[in-house]
């Protein structure tokens, strides 16, 4: 696996940097380009990034829309430009820096990508991770590439650690936040009766596996009531586990389908202090913001690699605390991975994380996540949070601005996921229209955020979610496109 120290890092912005001023590699002035089948129509830098296709018209986005927009209040004063835009204020990591960033990152070559909660763009780095991998297996076969590639895969284990301040002893590979999620569930002894606390914003796939345990075990499911400002209430969770002693506390530090960070830190302090294992979600919050389980008093914590820590799909992991193996817990189905079978009737958990790991895996997703959190802490967890939620914020204000348009994200504390509904529009619909510009997001559905939609009166919403490597341009201009989606105005004719 490639890795940099900051030598190179800074000898590589140099070299960017250069590039830039010679106007090779600046960052253009978006445009509108349709795709020569007619599907996959792209924004793309006007100048300096060559397209891959041959594109048949080419039409400047802000000029369309600028044209379209009855503002009493401009969107921002300054128009793209093909200077990087000064990112200084906005966010902890310099404009020039953040024009590296994104020359490592080939998608900001295609896309205005404000969809990183559900799979950001990767950072070439990560995608060379996978693919020399891919290769080795091609070459020499898989077991043996694995082999081959053992301390590798061990730093890979050890970098993704060191993203939440753990042990590399701590932490198991699993194919999803999900997986690990359950893994970790099925490992806790519930007998009828049994209480797992949650809060209303916990992930979908998540509350149904506890009501499922629920159905089959007898467990009851209490939910904390939400604090008047949004987020779990606190207090009231804290007065639940008092009272009803449950078995686990189990929630989502950021939910999917809002803006909102749940106050895990505190919710950790209740249960370390009664003793109560705490199961923790922090598939969204990994790679977006420092996550350090000592900090959170975790016993679990799951995360996927996919989404803000910009790793290849099928990967994520479980962190299992010391606690959880000394304990001894193990999953409800260890492997022979996750045990050893010593006798006729006898099998041996594994002494470490591995317990909750299974046998097959894909050794390139996990030396692609090891990447992706190695790069993460090169730019740095604080800096990350700061320009995210920058970010977001600036989206959340433009947004607010737009006659029609209702931003739902609610909580003391938001972060880079920005949730919105469109009077007349369905949510999936502006997803395609988005993707036809060249601006991908996402919508969530009821069944994702069935309480907390409820509670807002909605049925679906639109999820924007930019990263550090986001321009603020860019997020002028989605908002640029909402706007003329919402206008209901013909779409752009073709131009020269
Ligand atoms: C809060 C949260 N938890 C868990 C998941 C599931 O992640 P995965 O698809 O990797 O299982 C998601 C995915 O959107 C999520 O947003």
């Amino acid at each position: 696996m490639s890795r940099s120290g900051p030598g190179k890092a800074a000898e590589e912005l140099t070299e960017t940097t250069h590039l830039q001023e010679e106007g090779t590699e600046a960052p253009g002035r978006w445009r509108i380009s349709a795709a020569p089948d007619g599907e996959a129509n792209s924004a793309q830098p006007a100048r300096g990034v060559t397209a891959p296709w041959d594109s048949t018209y080419y039409l400047s986005l802000a000029t369309v829309l600028d044209s379209q927009r009855p503002r009493d209040r401009p969107l921002s004063e300054a128009s793209p430009s093909n200077e990087p835009s000064s990112s200084e204020d906005l966010g902890a990591i310099p404009a020039r820096e953040v024009e590296h960033l994104r020359s490592e990152t080939p998608g900001c070559a295609h896309r205005i990508h404000l969809n990183n909660a559900g799979a950001a763009l990767q950072p070439r780095a990560v995608t060379d991770a996978v693919r020399a991998h891919l290769d080795l297996e091609e070459r020499i076969g898989g077991y043996e590439a694995a082999d081959d590639r053992a301390a590798a895969i061990e730093a890979a284990y050890h970098d993704v650690a060191a993203l939440v301040g753990a042990r590399r002893e701590n932490i198991a590979f699993a194919v999803s936040a999900t997986v690990a999620f359950s893994q970790a569930l099925s490992s806790v002894p519930f007998r009828p009766g049994d209480r797992i606390v949650t809060t209303r914003n916990d992930y979908a796939s998540n509350q149904i596996m506890y009501l499922s345990l629920e159905a089959r075990m007898g467990v009851e499911v209490i939910r904390a009531s939400d604090s008047p400002s949004g987020g779990v209430d606190v207090r009231a969770l804290e007065g639940i586990v008092h009272r009803k002693a449950p078995r686990l506390v189990a929630m989502s530090h950021v939910p999917t389908n809002s803006g909102l960070v749940q106050d895990a830190k505190a919710v950790g302090e209740i249960c370390r202090k009664k003793g109560v294992l705490f199961l923790l979600d922090a598939c969204q919050s990994v790679g977006q913001m420092p996550v350090d389980v000592a900090t959170l008093g975790c016993d679990f914590l799951a995360a996927t690699s996919r989404k803000f820590l910009r790793g290849p799909r099928g990967a994520g992991f479980l962190y299992v605390s010391d606690r959880v193996l000394d304990e001894p817990l193990e999953p409800l189905f260890p492997d022979l991975r996750g045990a050893d079978w010593i006798d006729d009737d006898v099998y041996q958990p594994a002494p470490d994380a591995s317990r909750f790991e299974t046998w097959e895996t894909s050794p390139a997703a996990l030396l692609g996540m090891g990447e992706a959190a190695a790069c993460a802490r090169r730019v740095g967890l604080d800096r990350i949070e700061r320009r995210t939620r920058s970010l977001a914020s600036l989206l959340r204000e433009l947004l607010q601005a737009l006659p029609g348009v209702r931003v739902l994200d609610r909580g003391d504390e938001l972060c880079a996921i920005v949730t919105l509904t469109a009077e007349g529009h369905e949510p999936r619909a502006l997803v395609g229209r988005l993707r036809e510009v060249g601006v991908n997001t996402s919508a969530s559905e009821l069944e994702s955020g069935l309480l907390d939609f409820r509670d807002k009166g909605v049925t679906a919403a639109l999820r924007l979610s930019p990263h550090y490597y986001n321009r603020e341009d860019e997020v002028e201009h989605a908002v640029q496109a909402i706007d003329a989606i919402l206008g209901n105005r013909a779409p752009p004719s073709a131009a020269g």
